[in-house]
């Protein structure tokens, strides 16, 4: 039985992560940041912890609520999206929103739980996206989302340099039918967290500070 922590797993690519590896019968510890979310991890019978990634002292509270733990797995999934593009300056509203969800919250969380992980030789997986390569980027869509995904992979991958022990890498989930993904995405959740959690297993000491599609695949370029 290994012991998983899923940062932000209140809905979508979290919660099914929660899902799966309770189904695998893993130990698991789970964030949300509000009651029905902390309800729906209860119910997957997870250790529910109340998170916002966005708030320094709240992801110091979690780190001080795993004291002693070791992790097998930890998952940072909290993640904002933004669709507008380079013609539209974005408000600093917006930016903050996604940059302090999807960097912020990581770049706070990784100095306090990656020693946890180190603890267990374990690995510390961040949910990315395939929107945050600088190589072969076709549009501005989703211009503030594409540079907070790309500042989280950077982070990923300089982090790696202090925490030998353990495997950090930046995984793509692919594009998934959540709230974030919408109707049309070709991938189902539970799909997209199968072959996560089966990459997330393949991971080995080649793979520290790697940037793959949920299927194991590299990308191409960053
Ligand atoms: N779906 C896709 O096609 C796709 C593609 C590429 C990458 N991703 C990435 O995959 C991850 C999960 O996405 P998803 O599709 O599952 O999206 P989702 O259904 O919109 O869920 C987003 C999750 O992030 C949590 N979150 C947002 N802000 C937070 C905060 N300040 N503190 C704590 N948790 C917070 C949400 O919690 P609340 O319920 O409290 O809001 C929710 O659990 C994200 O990092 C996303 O960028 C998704």
């Amino acid at each position: 039985m290994s012991t998983v922590l899923v940062i932000g797993a209140s809905r979508g690519i979290g919660l099914e992560l929660v899902r799966q590896y309770r189904e695998a019968g893993d130990r698991v510890i789970a964030t949300a940041r509000d009651d029905a979310g902390l309800q729906r991890l209860r119910a997957l019978d997870a250790h529910a912890l109340k998170v916002d990634v966005t708030d320094p002292a709240s992801v110091s509270g979690l780190a001080w609520q795993l004291d002693g733990e070791k992790l097998d797995v930890a998952l940072y999934v909290a993640g904002v999206y933004t669709t507008a593009g380079a013609t539209t300056p974005p408000t600093r509203e917006e930016f903050d929103r996604a940059l302090h969800t999807n960097v912020l919250g990581a770049m706070q969380a990784i100095p306090q739980v990656a020693p946890l992980v180190e603890a267990a030789g374990g690995k510390f997986v961040f949910v990315t996206s395939g929107m945050g390569r600088i190589g072969g980027v076709g549009s501005s869509f989703g211009w503030t989302y594409r540079v907070s995904k790309a500042a989280l992979n950077m982070a990923v991958v300089a982090a790696q340099h202090d925490y030998p022990q353990a495997i950090l890498a930046a995984l793509s989930p692919g594009w998934v039918r959540t709230d974030m993904g919408g109707p049309g995405a070709p991938l189902a959740v539970s799909d997209s967290v199968a072959a996560l959690r089966k990459t997330i297993a393949s991971l080995k000491a080649q793979h520290k500070g790697a940037f793959l599609d949920y299927d194991g695949r590299p990308f191409e370029s960053w």
